[in-house]
């Protein structure tokens, strides 16, 4: 086995503390190496007793600046697309399946251009977001992506076949239950932008009647 193998953020999580001693800690993980080039960790924001997760795939170029999930244009895409579903943003935990922002420039000290993470890296930043669910125990996962969904069930996930059904799967050992969508940003890069915010909305109106 290779070193790089080994990846996994388990030794940095802490076994108690609830989500302030988990922050603290992630802010810390060099579990994996995309620490070295990214500003800082961002970690989850929302309440422990919220009763909707929201789970994306990494923080993008104002996530790492700012230290916050979803705070830049996806984000903002989001938080409308959470509003008309009738989902207050306000009552959800948003997390990432990646705590790191993974990037490449075209040329030195230009723009930095999001890259995807590896299944490595997916599963080495896991303990995380295992840790996050322990903690929020939402009663819905609402998942952004591709990468959300590869991260939590596994890599055979293939959200244009499952988008907008709600699943019930074991996770970590607890039944959880998920409504995938598309990512925000996959909207924003859509060629017919409006049809593919209407298909967000409408899977974001699914886990609203959920949560009803
Ligand atoms: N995209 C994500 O998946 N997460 C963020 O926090 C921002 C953009
Ligand atoms: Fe740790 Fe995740 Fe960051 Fe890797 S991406 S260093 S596992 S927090």
């Amino acid at each position: 086995m290779s070193a790089e193998d080994e990846y996994t953020a388990e030794p940095f999580v802490p076994e108690r503390g609830g989500l302030p001693a988990l922050r603290r800690a992630a802010a810390d993980c060099r579990g994996c190496p995309l620490h070295r080039d990214a500003t800082q960790t961002v970690f989850g924001e929302g309440d422990a007793d919220a009763r909707v997760m929201l789970v994306g795939e990494q923080p993008g170029d104002q996530e790492d600046r700012q230290g916050k999930p979803f705070v830049g244009p996806a984000g903002k895409l989001l938080d409308r697309a959470l509003a008309e579903a009738g989902i207050d943003p306000a009552e959800a935990y948003v997390t990432n399946a990646v705590k790191h922002f993974k990037f490449t420039r075209a040329e030195p000290r230009k723009r930095r251009i999001h890259k995807a993470p590896s299944l490595r890296e997916m599963t080495a930043c896991g303990p995380w977001l295992a840790a996050e669910l322990a903690v929020v125990e939402p009663e819905l996962i609402v998942v952004l992506g591709a990468t959300a969904g590869k991260a939590l069930l596994g890599s055979s996930f293939r959200v244009t076949q499952v988008r907008g059904s709600v699943l019930e799967e074991e996770i970590h050992g607890r039944r959880e239950r998920l409504v995938p969508t598309v990512h925000p940003s996959s909207v924003l890069r859509a060629d017919d932008r409006e049809a593919a915010y209407r298909g967000l909305v409408s899977d974001l109106e699914t886990a609203a009647r959920i949560l009803s």
